[in-house]
């Protein structure tokens, strides 16, 4: 077992301390689609670390350009009127590559960071539309939207929600794959009460859910039909994931906001942002005396707008948008050959570079330790993937090719053959 069994005073997120104080699993190297232990030993990252690592690991170009960044200036903030070339050469080119005319880039530090930014700006923006009784924020059941204060408040996984408290006030979630619900909540609400509708274009980590066919547009629709503000929560979806650089443009959908993180820099700084569509940021930019009094120190960040903007500029040179509309049937089908094993409930994918298996819901209820000692078996085999829910979820690196995908399958059938 590759552990490092150390006491250590870190403090790792979502966690059980009384476990883990005592044995980690220490990560050390990165190069592609592999990681490294402390003892030299690589697995192939399946899950491109949290949905991230688009680009895979290693990428010394990245590396070289923050350095030179910092070399120049490491930061400055963009509170006010003050501003930095890199923030706002990524801003330009996010704002071309937004399926929105004219779209403005808001940047934050990460995703949970980027939800507060957008829901605060929905409620805000009913208020300068002199609709301010407009606050309700709908979500869906099962999303993810972070752990920031708004993202625990709105999101959808009962268990991350327990024991906070109200964080949020006026939310509501509607069921996650169909439509009329979220007609129904409007309907019980009333449209002149809501601000926004958050969803994720492919649901992670509340368990990895593709829409069913029409969902996203028929929320798209009710939405526009009542002026509620779509805001699609692109986070995992986006920088090629989904195969579009924003996540959605598979469905034709043009959200009024869409949040984005993670693959914008695959993770070699963090950076996150809210683009938002010329409709929302109207108010704001067209009228004197509209601050919207919202960001945070790092927001505008040089050194990680070089790194999104070297990220992107590998993105792009070596096609992996076009790279991860082929593998997204690969993948599929690897996972897909794992469901005629005994301890598979159900697989789910084929939309993306994502998928998860399921372990049978008998096979859980006797043995509810069985997926994260799958997990950890499939560790052992030299494959990292990831217990979600009742899942393990997979999404590697978007640079991964069919044979390290077979080898994914090959490791997971190893997996679950070790449950028997
Ligand atoms: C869909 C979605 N939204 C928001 C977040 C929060 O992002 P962060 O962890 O960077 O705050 C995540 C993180 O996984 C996510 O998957």
């Amino acid at each position: 077992m590759s552990t490092a069994p150390r006491n250590t005073a870190l403090w790792h997120p979502f966690a059980d301390m009384f476990e883990v104080k005592n044995g980690q699993f220490c990560v050390s190297k990165g190069d592609g689609v592999w990681i490294y232990d402390q003892e030299g030993r690589r697995y192939l990252d399946g899950t491109a670390s949290l949905w991230y690592a688009n680009v895979g690991h290693g990428r010394t170009e990245i590396a070289e350009a923050a350095a030179a960044q910092m070399r120049e200036l490491e930061s400055y903030s963009v509170f006010n009127d003050f501003t930095n070339r890199p923030a706002e050469a990524l801003a330009d080119r996010l704002s071309q590559l937004a399926p929105m005319d004219n779209a403005k880039i808001f940047l934050t530090t990460g995703g949970g960071e980027s939800i507060d930014t957008a829901a605060k700006l929905a409620r805000q923006y009913w208020v300068q539309r002199g609709q301010p009784r407009r606050t309700h924020i709908l979500s869906r059941g099962h999303a993810y939207h972070g752990t920031n204060g708004v993202g625990t408040g709105i999101g959808g996984i009962e268990v991350n929600r327990a024991g906070f408290g109200e964080l949020v006030p006026e939310t509501s979630r509607v069921a996650h794959d169909d439509a009329e619900s979220l007609r129904e909540a409007i309907d019980r609400i009333g449209a002149d009460r809501i601000a926004a509708f958050f969803a994720e274009p492919v649901m992670g980590a509340g368990g990895l859910y593709p829409p069913q066919p029409g969902y996203l547009e028929g929320v798209a629709k009710i939405c526009a039909e009542h002026e509620i503000l779509f805001v699609a929560d692109a986070v995992i979806c986006g920088f090629g994931r989904v195969g579009s650089w924003f996540g959605v443009e598979r469905w034709g959908l043009r959200p009024d906001m869409i949040t984005f993180a993670k693959g914008v820099t695959s993770g070699y700084l963090p950076l996150g942002g809210v683009v938002i569509a010329e409709r929302v940021a109207e108010p704001f930019w067209n009228h004197p005396g509209r601050p919207f009094r919202h960001g945070a120190t790092y927001s505008g960040h040089p050194t990680a707008a070089v790194a999104a903007l070297a990220n992107l500029d590998i993105l792009e040179r070596e096609k992996l948008l076009a790279r991860a509309d082929k593998l997204e049937l690969p993948l599929h089908d690897a996972l897909r050959r794992l469901a005629d094993h005994p301890a598979v409930g159900e697989v789910r994918g084929g939309t993306g570079v994502l998928g998860a298996v399921e372990l049978a819901p008998d096979l859980l209820a006797a043995d509810p330790g069985a997926l994260v000692r799958t997990q950890l078996a499939i560790r052992e085999l030299g494959v990292i993937v990831r217990p979600l829910g009742k899942a393990l979820a997979v999404s590697p690196p978007l640079i991964i090719n069919e044979s390290e995908i077979d080898l994914i399958g090959t490791a997971m059938r190893e997996g679950l053959d070790r449950l028997a």
